[in-house]
């Protein structure tokens, strides 16, 4: 991609949020075990996930980004893939309903271990121990043993997502995509006696199931009804595990990272001369680029020459997580600088990251009402300045946890201790992250009703 680029170069970058391994030998024999297995990924997968993205940044497809915080080499079981797999695919259905393009969907799984984290140390009952830092680098226990960061934790993350990449394969080929089935599904939600509102759009999408079925338009006849693609991505933070498994494409030359279809900076490793912009720069999938509160204009317009010199559409998405009430503060500047650069790019909203607040009783928690908000904020903010709000990106399991307050089933701060599993920040449930797609699909039916009114 990038002349001169090659997949070491960002060890001469300052880097942020990376453990020191304090075994330099163990190190560097897992990543040289790495670096001879196969990548989980081909790279034609993720320049046809680019095209799609590509077509999102236009409004002609929309993009459904979703899985775990960080995934957990605990929670890892076939049950937790499906229902997740299961929940996205049921709003997609939704999704696609509202917005009359196809949905491309990405799973925040099969390689989503490493976590920044805000502080480096932790404190609890007076004992201070290095953060958690994902699976893929140190233990979760509060323990002195488990917070070391070892390097062998890169090997089982492998393991882990390639089983869970080859069930994610599976599912989606193998008959369990089928859009009947998925939707099924959705019709039994809709039956719960607070789902009234998601009732009748629910019943519509079955009634256009069942007159496709009539005309001949099958799972049998139509591939499409019974298949979907599904693509995987993660924050590309531990560098030295990403580039123990870049290749290179053997189709265009270039340099793909191999562990996941897309890869995204997060917001706190997204200094325009560090080492993970450095990385990201030269591999050829798409990118994305968290945009925050702290995103300067300046430092925007530098990260899109860097990360898209060639202005390619769908290489670069910009995941937009300002917080609820926040979107109009910074939004519209960022929107401005991206025209002003006339640069392509895909605008997501990751209505998440900006919403995490503390429950009284300690659990750090979302509303699901602020999650709503901002993506309301952000549809409203696109439709003022006349662009594309592309897609959204949410933390999210298949599993009925309570970590994400409110919802139709609410959640209360006195539920959050039930069933609080995640791993590190809290997660919508099955329940709350279907109802979100319902109310998703009215902003994404309202803007296509606007916008052929404003075509007659
Ligand atoms: C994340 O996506 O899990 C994350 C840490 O996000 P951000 O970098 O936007 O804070
Ligand atoms: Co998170």
């Amino acid at each position: 991609m990038t002349k001169g680029w090659t997949k070491s170069d960002w060890r001469a970058k300052p880097r942020v949020q990376m453990p020191d391994y304090p075994d330099m030998t163990a190190l560097n024999g897992v990543e040289r075990q790495l670096a001879k297995y196969p990548p989980l990924v081909f790279a034609g997968e993720a320049r046809t996930l680019k095209k799609q993205l590509a077509l999102a940044a236009e409004g002609k497809a929309f993009v459904l980004q979703g899985g775990d915080c960080a995934e957990s080499f605990a929670e890892f079981s076939a049950d937790n893939i499906r229902d997740t797999f299961r929940v996205m695919l049921q709003m997609a259905v939704v999704l696609t309903y509202g917005a009359k393009v196809p949905v491309v969907k990405i799973g925040r799984m099969a390689g989503q271990f490493a976590k920044p984290r805000s502080a480096g140390t932790e404190v609890m009952g007076g004992v201070e121990l290095p953060s958690y830092r994902g699976d893929i680098i140190n233990g979760f226990d509060f323990t002195a043993a488990d917070r070391i960061p070892d390097p062998s934790r890169m090997l089982q993350a492998y393991t882990q997502s390639a089983a869970s990449l080859n069930l994610l394969r599976a599912f989606s080929k193998g008959g369990f995509a089928d859009i009947h089935r998925v939707h099924s599904w959705t019709l039994g939600f809709a039956e719960h006696d607070k789902a009234e509102r998601y009732r009748e759009l629910s019943n519509r999408i079955a009634d256009a199931l069942d007159f496709m079925t009539a005309a001949g338009v099958n799972a049998d006849t139509a591939h499409t009804l019974s298949t979907v693609d599904f693509y995987t991505s993660h924050e590309a933070l531990l560098l030295e595990y990403e580039e123990a498994l870049c290749r290179i494409d053997s189709l265009t030359g270039q340099p793909v990272a191999g562990s996941g279809h897309m890869i995204w900076i997060g917001d706190r490793t997204r200094q325009p001369d560090g080492a993970h912009v450095e990385f990201c720069r030269g591999v050829l999938n798409p990118i994305g680029l968290k945009c925050g509160p702290t995103t300067t204009a300046e430092d925007l317009k530098v990260l899109m020459a860097k990360l898209n010199p060639q202005n390619e559409p769908g290489r670069l998405t910009l995941i937009a997580r300002f917080g609820a009430g926040k979107v109009g503060d910074h939004l519209p500047r960022l929107i401005k600088t991206v025209q002003a650069e006339g640069a392509n790019v895909l605008w997501s909203c990751d209505a998440m990251h900006g919403n995490t607040i503390k429950a009284a009783s300690g659990y750090k928690t979302r509303p699901f009402e602020s999650v709503l908000r901002e993506v309301r904020e952000f549809f409203a903010i696109h439709k003022a300045e006349g662009t594309i709000p592309g897609g959204v990106h949410f933390e999210m399991t298949g599993q009925d946890v309570t970590e994400c307050t409110g919802g139709l089933r609410a959640v209360s701060d006195e539920n959050l201790s039930d069933r609080y599993h995640t791993a590190c920040d809290p997660r919508l449930n099955a329940s709350q992250s279907l109802e979100l797609a319902f109310l998703v699909a009215e902003e994404l039916t309202a803007r296509r009703v606007e916008n052929r009114r404003m075509a007659m």
